[in-house]
Formats: C-alpha cells, sequence, structure tokens
C-alpha cells in the first residue's frame, strides 16, 4: 500500500481523530450486528496502548443534516465500551463546547466517542468549516472507515488536509490489501461468484472484473436479466427490463474473451417471495406467473463444483432471497463451498457479508469486507476519496 498507515504515526500522548464506520443495524437502539465495531478495535487498541488520546467519529444512518434520537451513537458508546473493556467517553455533538471539554478531559490511553457526524449538514457536503472544527480536536488523523472510503465527507477528505499526519487505520489497510490481490496477481483460476437483485449497480464491476477473472457465477435476481438476454422464461422474476440488451452484451464480450459466465440451471420458484409453497423447476426456464427466489439443486452442486477448483474467489451478493428460509439454500450452500474452499476467498461487504453472518460462516473466509459501497467501488477500479486523501508514502 502506499499510503502511511498508523505505524507510521508516534501516537503517544497525541490527540488522535480516528474516522471509523461505525454505521451498524440497529433495531429500537439495540444493535443488532457489531462487527463494524470489533473491526476497528485493533486500531483503537494499537493508539490506547500507545498512549493516545483518542477521539472517534462516525457516521450512523441517513439523517440528512439533522439530529435524529434514533440514529445516536450513545448505543455504540456503550458497545465500544464493553468491547474494549474501558470506559468511553460520548458526547452529545461533534463540534461545540461540550466536545471542547470531553477532549480537555481525555487522559493518555482513553477514547472519546463524538455524536453522529450526519447530524451536521456540512459532513456530507464536505463543508471545509465543519473539517476546521473537527481538525482542532486533533494532532493527528487516522481514517479506519474503510466503508466510508467512497465517501468525499467532511471527515474522510476535507478533515484529512488539515492534519497531518493523515494515515490509514489496521482494518483500512488490510481492507486495501485483501481487496487489491483481487485486481493485480490473483492465482488463477480466478473466479467472481455475482449476486444480489440487479446488475445495474454491477456493471462497472463485471466489465473492471472481466479482464481479471477465469470465470463468472451468477445467482441472485441479477441472475434472471441475464437469463431473459439468453431468450430464456423468466416468468413474473425481477427483470431489469432495460439492462437485458447490456446483459447480452456481456455474456457476448465474456464469450469472446473465453471467459465462461454460469448462469442457473434451476430455481426455487413460487407464486410469490412471500409464499413457502415452493418448487423446483426442471430447467433454466422460469413458468409463467412464477417468481424465482433462489437457485435450485443442480445449479448447486454445479456452482459447488466450479468454485472448488478455483484458487482465488470474490463473493459479492447473495445467491436469493436468503432472510427467507424457503429461498435460503442456495446462498447457504455457495457460501459453505466457498468457505471449504482452499483458495484466497473474499466476501464483498453488505449483503453478501450479511449473509456470511446469517449462516455462521464467520470465520471461514480468507476476508469479510466490512464496506459494501466501497468495495464495489474499489473493485469496479475506482479511486476512493477517503484514501486518497490520505499521506503517501515516501517512496
Ligand atoms: C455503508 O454502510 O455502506 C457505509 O457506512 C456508508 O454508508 P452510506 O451509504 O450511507 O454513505
Amino acid at each position: 500500500m502506499n499510503k502511511k498507515t498508523i505505524r507510521d504515526l508516534e501516537a503517544a500522548g497525541k490527540r488522535v481523530f480516528v474516522r471509523v464506520d461505525f454505521n451498524v443495524p440497529m433495531q429500537e437502539g439495540s444493535i443488532t450486528d457489531d462487527r463494524r465495531i470489533r473491526a476497528a478495535l485493533p486500531t483503537l487498541r494499537h493508539l490506547t496502548g500507545q498512549g493516545a488520546r483518542v477521539i472517534c467519529a462516525s457516521h450512523l444512518g441517513r439523517p440528512k443534516g439533522r439530529p435524529q434520537p434514533s440514529l445516536s451513537l450513545a448505543p455504540v458508546a456503550r458497545a465500544l465500551s464493553g468491547l474494549l473493556r474501558a470506559e468511553v467517553a460520548f458526547v452529545t455533538s461533534c463540534r461545540g463546547e461540550e466536545v471542547a471539554r470531553a477532549v480537555d478531559r481525555l487522559q493518555p490511553g482513553g477514547v472519546l466517542l463524538l455524536e453522529n457526524l450526519r447530524f451536521e449538514p456540512g459532513e456530507e457536503a464536505n463543508d471545509p468549516a465543519l473539517a476546521r472544527d473537527l481538525a482542532a480536536w486533533a494532532d493527528a488523523y487516522v481514517n479506519d472507515a474503510f466503508g466510508a472510503a467512497h465517501r468525499a465527507h467532511a471527515s474522510t477528505a476535507a478533515v484529512a488536509a488539515l492534519l497531518s499526519p493523515a494515515v490509514a487505520g489496521l482494518l483500512m489497510e488490510a481492507e486495501l490489501e485483501a481487496l487489491s490481490r483481487l485486481l493485480s496477481g490473483a492465482a488463477s483460476p480466478y473466479l467472481a461468484i455475482l449476486g444480489g437483485a440487479k446488475i445495474s449497480g454491477k456493471i462497472e464491476l463485471i466489465e473492471n472484473l472481466l479482464e481479471r477473472v477465469d470465470g463468472f457465477v451468477i445467482g441472485g435476481a441479477m441472475a434472471y436479466t441475464f437469463l431473459r438476454a439468453r431468450g430464456v422464461a423468466t416468468g413474473a422474476s425481477l427483470v431489469e427490463e432495460d439492462r437485458v440488451d447490456l446483459a447480452g452484451d456481456l455474456l457476448a464480450r465474456a464469450g469472446r474473451r473465453g471467459v465462461p459466465i454460469h448462469l442457473p440451471e434451476d430455481h426455487v420458484v413460487a407464486r410469490s417471495l412471500k409464499d413457502d409453497a415452493t418448487r423446483t423447476t426442471p430447467d433454466a426456464a422460469i413458468p409463467d406467473g412464477l417468481v424465482a427466489g433462489d437457485i435450485g439443486p443442480r445449479t448447486i452442486a454445479a456452482y459447488a463444483r466450479v468454485i472448488q477448483g478455483a484458487a482465488t474467489v470474490l463473493w459479492n451478493g447473495p445467491m436469493g432471497v436468503f432472510e427467507r428460509s424457503a429461498f435460503a439454500t442456495g446462498t447457504r450452500e455457495v457460501g459453505e463451498a466457498v468457505a471449504a474452499c482452499p483458495a484466497f476467498t473474499v466476501v464483498g461487504g453488505g449483503d453478501s457479508a450479511a449473509a456470511v453472518e446469517h449462516f455462521g460462516l464467520g470465520d471461514r473466509f480468507g476476508h469479510i469486507s466490512t464496506g459494501g459501497g466501497a468495495s464495489l467501488e474499489f473493485l469496479s477500479g475506482r479511486q476512493l476519496p477517503g484514501v486518497q486523501a490520505l499521506d503517501d508514502r515516501e517512496a
């Protein structure tokens, strides 16, 4: 990585502003998945262990520049305190007198969490005034919020220019290293397993991977758009009508490059995705009036065989509506196959990371990204503003 990291930072005694991504799912004030908080612990422990005064800041949800009690980070401060086994101070804003006092009280090795950055309209606007206020709390900047690195916001972009050094945290470093291995020098055969509802959000990803992978395995509703492009009946399943031509074009381009795109050979179908009365189709055609919600058993077996032979696997997106048990088998079995595979395996963030957690497959992958949109953009070949803003390592 050509960016400086916290290993390049003399943190002892310094006030360090650490941008983390504590955008965690919550239900009625309770955190339902604390992976992103746990993922930041190595950086926080490294800094507190060196005697830094740590000022953490994050966004939570999309409150659009206004305080919204249900999106307060107060429950996250309590969870972080439990995970660190140390007191974590919390303030109800990210600027102003209350923060100034809390920063003054912070002892070496102490941790303070600021309130949701997106309660300030200046955060998403990458506002220099907010960035100046945030920079005033600290002597150095650390970005460990890989999940938010694709956003050019005040706490991920503008503030980095105001503090020196501005370096990557350990999570940021691990994410960039793992995902970079998928863009250059990946061991062959390299397989990309793509799923989820839509092709539209993954066009750049597919195009970028087309030059790098040895094959694609496609599941989820995006498979139906590809099947339609091949002239296969898709019944009442979700198809992006305005992307069928593009899907056909991608199939043709992959064909010319000799890169196979594996599509479902059978499906689990029902009258609706809320219906538990499912059946399996005998082939890839989906009968009129029926919707597909998962890949079928023949497809699972075929995909498992392809996965078994891979040396590098990227898995991004579920194979079906895995949250419903009637349509969960494909995602679970493909997840099991990837987990069992001796390859270098990476799970893209977002829904596929949630699926891994859902099926308890947690520790069995080379890397599980904490960034949904960020990993998608990185693997699509885009620069991430939150990374670009950090100090370059001297050559
Ligand atoms: C995420 O959950 O992908 C990140 O925290 C970024 O959140 P955002 O999409 O609301 O910017």
